[in-house]
């Protein structure tokens, strides 16, 4: 299929999911309802569609570097495909398609560390790097192909990655931006802070019964903050909050709270430099598709989001400190324990209302969102955006 076939197809199946009804839906004012229809946060094809052109020609944050030992091994579902992110002894981190290729076994199931891969199947055997380093008996009883080198087309399939201050990212069509310019628009944002200096201290994950642009929509307003996090409102009070911004493919929302708290900014040391301002700053980047970063002066926390079905999410947050003492030194530790235990409490909170709203998007009768002026335009622009990515040549 040419290039020009393959578009029309694809905008044949997005006019097929989301009927012509939906797709004037999206094009309507923020004052009339609105938003993608209830078959995008629902239909299997239509998420397919999203794995496809968004999670699978982007960079997509796939776990954090330090989670890699040396010979740490962890699979990945990204994009709806498997794959694996490996630290080989010497420290350099790469991706691969997780399948053996003599027969497509899927190679590593669990997280391990592991000198050599290799397939249970018919034990092929794959260096860290992913060079193919023997095949026994593959030409016959006894004989043991053995290569010094790997050999092209038997080698795991590489998948194009990179790491960012502790975060890898993979991109699967190879094809995407380099990584810093389709960072940049955040980078621009956050000059005042070090990233550099970043260290991560753990992760939490969560399995989210909801469409993943039900997390994400979430994520960007500040409206539900008065009626779901008492302790965050109190924190952020309503009046310091606006509706965020969207910068090219980053939605960007901050505020400069009152003061600092347990949890955003007092406990644990901030990054060198910042403003009496920057410090009560808290900045919230979502990088499309999944790559939502928070940054308070004493923190860089991402939550990663990966769609596994059209109503269920998979969530990771995974929680950077600032400098090397904060992570490790004991007199941080409850400092470390109070962030970790502020943001878990602040998930479930939200994790509850989204299982609840997906299962409300049920309802035959819901006939589009009805979206605050004053604080929903960029969720309301998502589901333009969503659908011209999946348009995008
Ligand atoms: S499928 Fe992996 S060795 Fe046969
Ligand atoms: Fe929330």
């Amino acid at each position: 299929m040419d290039g020009i076939a393959a578009e029309t197809e694809i905008a044949r199946q997005v006019r097929a999911i989301l009927g012509e009804d939906g797709l004037v839906q999206i094009t309507r004012p923020i004052e009339e309802p609105g938003g993608l229809p209830n078959a995008a946060y629902w239909s299997a094809d239509w998420l397919a569609l999203e794995q496809a052109r968004l999670f699978r020609r982007n960079w997509v944050f796939a776990c954090a570097a330090a989670e890699l030992t040396p010979g740490g091994v962890k699979p990945i579902e990204v994009g709806g495909t498997p794959v694996i992110a490996v630290r080989d002894t010497e420290g350099t981190i790469r991706a691969f398609h997780n399948h053996c290729r003599h027969r497509g076994t899927m190679l590593v199931q669990e997280e391990c560390v592991a000198k050599t891969l290799t397939c249970p199947y018919h034990a092929w055997a794959y260096r860290l790097d992913g060079k193919l380093r023997s095949r026994p008996h593959f030409h016959g009883p006894g004989k043991v192909e053995r290569f010094d080198d790997g050999a092209p087309g038997l080698d795991l399939a590489p998948v194009r990655c990179e790491v960012w201050n502790g975060c890898v990212f993979v991109d699967i069509s190879g094809a995407a931006p380099a990584l810093d310019d389709w960072l940049a628009p955040m980078l621009r944002r956050t000059s005042a802070f070090d990233f550099a200096q970043i260290r991560w201290i753990g992760k939490r994950a969560y399995r989210i019964k909801a469409n993943w642009k039900l997390v994400l929509e979430n994520y960007m307003e500040g409206y539900h903050v008065f009626a779901a996090h008492p302790r965050l409102v109190e924190h952020a009070p309503m009046h310091v909050r606006w509706s965020g911004e969207w910068l090219e493919h980053v939605f960007y929302n901050d505020y400069v709270a009152p003061g600092l708290s347990e949890g955003r900014g007092d406990g644990l040391p901030h990054y060198p430099g910042l403003s009496d301002e920057d410090a009560r700053r808290g900045m919230w980047f979502a990088v499309m598709p999944n790559f939502l970063a928070e940054v308070y002066a004493d923190q860089f926390v991402v939550m990663s989001i990966h769609p596994t079905a059209p109503d269920e999410t998979e969530e990771e947050l995974h929680f950077f400190v600032v400098g090397d003492e904060a992570a490790e030194a004991e007199r941080y530790a409850k400092g470390r324990e109070d962030l970790i235990a502020m943001w878990h409490d602040l998930n479930l909170e939200d994790v509850q209302l989204l299982e609840r709203l997906q299962q409300g998007r049920r309802s035959i009768g819901f006939q589009g969102s009805v979206m605050s002026p004053a604080w929903e335009v960029p969720a309301h622009q998502l589901s333009a955006k969503i659908v011209e990515a999946i348009l995008a040549p």
